[in-house]
């Protein structure tokens, strides 16, 4: 506890991103990482093979975008250098030692994006309406949308309810939207179970489908998140995530 709050205090942050709690989140996915890394292996390493198979099923490589590139824990950006020339990592806010991994990839770009164009204004009040989302990925040849799309409304819920369920719509509709190699990583599913009894389900696409036009090349396994007594005493969380690739034929 006295690690992560001492690491909140000196990671230098946007104010705003730090109010909303986007620099905790990031800080306690490591500290969970640190607590359960047996448990998370098999999913990151899941994670890491979709993604060089979605790179093997592109036509050309002069771009990869990571949407979602958090701490680089599931991205295999090295093996994505040597195989792309450029490599794009997209998110909200990046770690210093994210940026010190990477600094030796002459290939790798760290974008600080909010890829729903909602954070800032929800910060000052506005309510902003999620429309389709500009995922700024012009010229990718491949496009990974990496266990960020549970994410995107969770801290905007805070602050405008009912935003979430938009802002999932709007992100796999942008997705949907490109003409290159596509490929999605999400949760479709969170479950408390004891032992093999299932205690509770729940959805965290909020009610959302994924389009039909990105449902391809589907694998399915679980992400053993939180297993007792992590989050729970008695109950492991285990997440159900799925994968998809949609090859494409032009450049997104
Ligand atoms: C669960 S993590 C993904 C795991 C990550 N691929 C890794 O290997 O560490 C979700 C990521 O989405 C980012 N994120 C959440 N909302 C975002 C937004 N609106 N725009 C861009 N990134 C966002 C978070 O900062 C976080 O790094």
């Amino acid at each position: 506890m006295l690690r992560e709050w001492l690491q909140h205090l000196m990671t230098p942050c946007p104010p705003y991103l730090r109010r909303l709690g986007y620099l905790k989140q990031l800080i306690g996915m490591q500290a969970r990482h640190r607590r359960c890394r047996e448990a998370w292996a098999p999913h990151l390493q899941h994670t890491r093979d979709m993604i060089l198979a979605a790179a093997d099923a592109c036509s050309s490589h002069d771009k990869v975008v990571i949407l979602g590139s958090g701490l680089l824990l599931d991205v295999p950006v090295e093996e994505l250098s040597e195989r792309f020339k450029t490599v794009e990592l997209v998110d909200i806010l990046h770690m210093p030692q994210v940026r010190h991994a990477v600094s030796g990839l002459a290939n790798v770009r760290l974008l600080t994006r909010d890829i729903t164009g909602v954070v800032e204004p929800l910060s000052r009040g506005d309510i902003p309406q999620p429309d389709i989302a500009d995922l700024g990925v012009n010229g990718a040849s491949l496009v990974v949308s990496c266990n960020i799309l549970s994410q995107l409304g969770i801290l905007p819920e805070q602050l405008s309810p009912g935003i979430s369920d938009r802002l999932v719509a709007a992100h796999l509709d942008a997705l949907a939207g490109l003409g290159g190699t596509v490929c999605l990583i999400t949760e479709t599913s969170h479950r408390l179970m004891e032992g093999e009894t299932e205690v509770e389900k729940s959805a965290p696409l909020d009610g959302n489908d994924i389009p039909d036009s990105l449902k391809m090349r589907r694998q399915c396994w679980d992400w053993d998140f939180a297993p007792a007594p992590e989050r729970h005493p008695r109950y492991d969380l285990i997440h159900t995530v799925e994968g998809f690739i949609r090859s494409g034929n032009a450049e997104t």
